[in-house]
């Protein structure tokens, strides 16, 4: 009598631990299978939303990636107070897109980030601005800002290229190219103007034409 009341216990654990799996994939929508007749309401592929957690992280990855830029400008023994408003304007401004995405995440039923995401996603330490004198750091600044713009416009077009097509995410894709890829082309036109002006007021006294530009381009 006891043996079988045990071997029942037994056999009932045995079909709770078997089942539970089931279950939860009964439950959870797959995340790339076509969503007909499905109930989620908040049908993302996959492959788009992964791509959109990516751009999340490399938005707040150039933020930081800016910061140090401005926090370089800013020293006393640098002082071009024109290139730190403008490098404090660009972290900000890659927040705040940081923060639409998650904004627009959220709007699609989405989690806000990835487990990717973390202070230091997509964000590297430029060793120059650990020297005492950064020299022509000024133009290096400029031309390091328009290859991280670069960067980020071509990870966008990624974006909509994968959400596109097949996907049929076009209501994504119309805010990335309106919104975003807009903002990327005047930023990116604006850094190479900077830097060809900058080019040519370095060649006779780099030190006042550092000093000039700071003060009349930025
Ligand atoms: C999703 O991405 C995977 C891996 O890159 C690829 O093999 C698959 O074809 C993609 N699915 C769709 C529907 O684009
Ligand atoms: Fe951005």
């Amino acid at each position: 009598m006891m043996k079988s009341i045990f071997f029942g216990v037994v056999a009932l654990m045995f079909a709770v631990v078997v089942m539970q799996p089931e279950q939860v994939s009964v439950h959870a929508a797959d995340p790339n299978s076509a969503p007909a007749g499905s109930e989620d309401w908040n049908y993302v592929h996959k492959n788009c939303s992964s791509k959109l957690h990516d751009q999340i992280n490399m938005e707040f990855g150039a933020s930081l990636f800016y910061l140090q830029y401005a926090a370089y400008f800013a020293q006393y023994k640098v002082n071009l107070p024109g290139f730190e408003k403008f490098f404090f304007n660009a972290a900000s401004e890659e927040r705040e897109h940081g923060i639409k995405l998650i904004d627009y995440a959220l709007m699609r039923g989405l989690a806000p980030i990835n487990d990717k995401f973390n202070l230091a996603a997509d964000y590297a330490l430029d060793n120059a601005l650990l020297a005492e004198e950064g020299g022509s750091m000024a133009l290096i600044a400029l031309e390091k800002a328009l290859a991280k713009e670069q960067q980020v416009t071509k990870s966008i077009r990624e974006l909509i290229k994968i959400c596109e097509g097949d996907l049929n995410d076009y209501h994504l894709v119309d805010y990335l190219t309106g919104e975003f890829l807009e903002e990327q082309h005047e930023g990116q036109r604006d850094l190479a103007g900077k830097i060809a002006m900058l080019k040519k007021m370095l060649v006779t006294n780099p030190h006042l034409g550092a000093y000039i530009f700071d003060k009349q381009n930025m």
